[in-house]
């Protein structure tokens, strides 16, 4: 690999005919311990948004100690890359022979779900473990991101209770997580999702160990700037303060953005200009 100090050096002296991704890695290494420094809880690389081997090392090794895995690769993944890693299995809906690796051969104790057959899945897969830290997803609003996920996860709040209820039985600990959507461009949409957390602890009664307030951190732009992470770090914090949880309890993020945007880039070449349109020699064929 070699090294250049900017991204129009290297164009200009190697004027490269296939594309060239760059690497950051001491922008992703100061990510990973402002998180860790500053977040006031645990925070879980999301593999999914940069699932490099490179990155998650170096994540590791710069005091990311969670990882939030979507699928068995991924938790394989990390396994090799960062071994002494906590991993958390945050994919509501997975196979049932994936759960059953991830728990008897990579050490998973951590899983998310968001419904009544998931949590039996859990249950089955793991031979009705008695060690597990369960997440139930609530859906909330995407209002203020970039990025929707509300429509494809999250348990309805209406149905929380039950969920709740029935996964308090089955849990050692028990959590609850939501995802704002990506590139939440205001810290209130964090504060809004605490309230339906908060509405569906005091519906259910259960006693709560985790508040995982998931990704959607943004990072900026050209053109969009959002607000500085430590005004979402204080408007979390204190809607997690406010919450009728255990003593013991912890709070959790998701970051996948935050920590990997400017990790790398892409360098590519305009083969065709029409219009307003680029033609690139880089993409997916649609
Ligand atoms: C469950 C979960 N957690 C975390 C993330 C990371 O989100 P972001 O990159 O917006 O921080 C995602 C992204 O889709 C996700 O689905």
């Amino acid at each position: 690999m070699s090294k250049h100090h900017s991204a129009l050096g290297l164009a200009t002296a190697l004027r490269p005919v296939q594309p060239v991704t760059l690497t950051r890695p001491h922008a992703a290494a100061r990510a990973a311990r402002f998180f860790a420094e500053k977040f006031p809880g645990k925070s879980l690389y999301a593999v999914k948004a940069n699932p490099s081997p490179a990155l998650i090392a170096l994540l590791w090794d710069s005091g990311i100690t969670h990882f939030d895995t979507a699928s068995l690769a991924e938790v394989r993944l990390v396994r090799e890359n960062a071994p002494g890693a906590t991993l958390c299995f945050m994919h509501p809906v997975k196979a049932e022979e994936a759960i059953r690796e991830a728990y008897f051969d990579h050490g998973v104790r951590i899983f998310s779900l968001d419904s009544a057959e998931e949590l039996d899945k859990i249950v089955r897969a793991t031979q009705g473990a008695t060690d597990l830290t369960l997440c139930v997803r609530i859906r909330v609003s995407s209002d203020h991101s970039k990025l929707s996920l509300a429509s494809k996860f999250g348990a309805d709040p209406a149905d929380m209770k039950q969920l709740l209820i029935d996964t308090r039985q089955v849990a050692d600990a028990l959590g609850i997580c939501f995802h704002v959507g990506s590139q939440a461009m205001t810290p209130s949409a964090y504060t809004e999702a605490m309230e339906r957390v908060r509405a569906a602890i005091v519906g259910s009664g259960v006693t709560v160990d985790v508040v995982d307030v998931g990704g959607g951190f943004p990072s900026v732009y050209p053109g969009m700037e959002p607000p500085a992470l430590d005004s979402y770090f204080d408007a979390i914090q204190r809607a997690y303060e406010d919450l009728p949880v255990s003593y013991s309890s912890e709070l959790w993020c998701e970051p996948g953005r935050a920590l990997c945007a400017e990790y790398s880039s892409l360098i590519v070449r305009v083969e065709k200009r029409r219009g307003d349109e680029l033609y690139i020699n880089d993409g997916a064929y649609v």
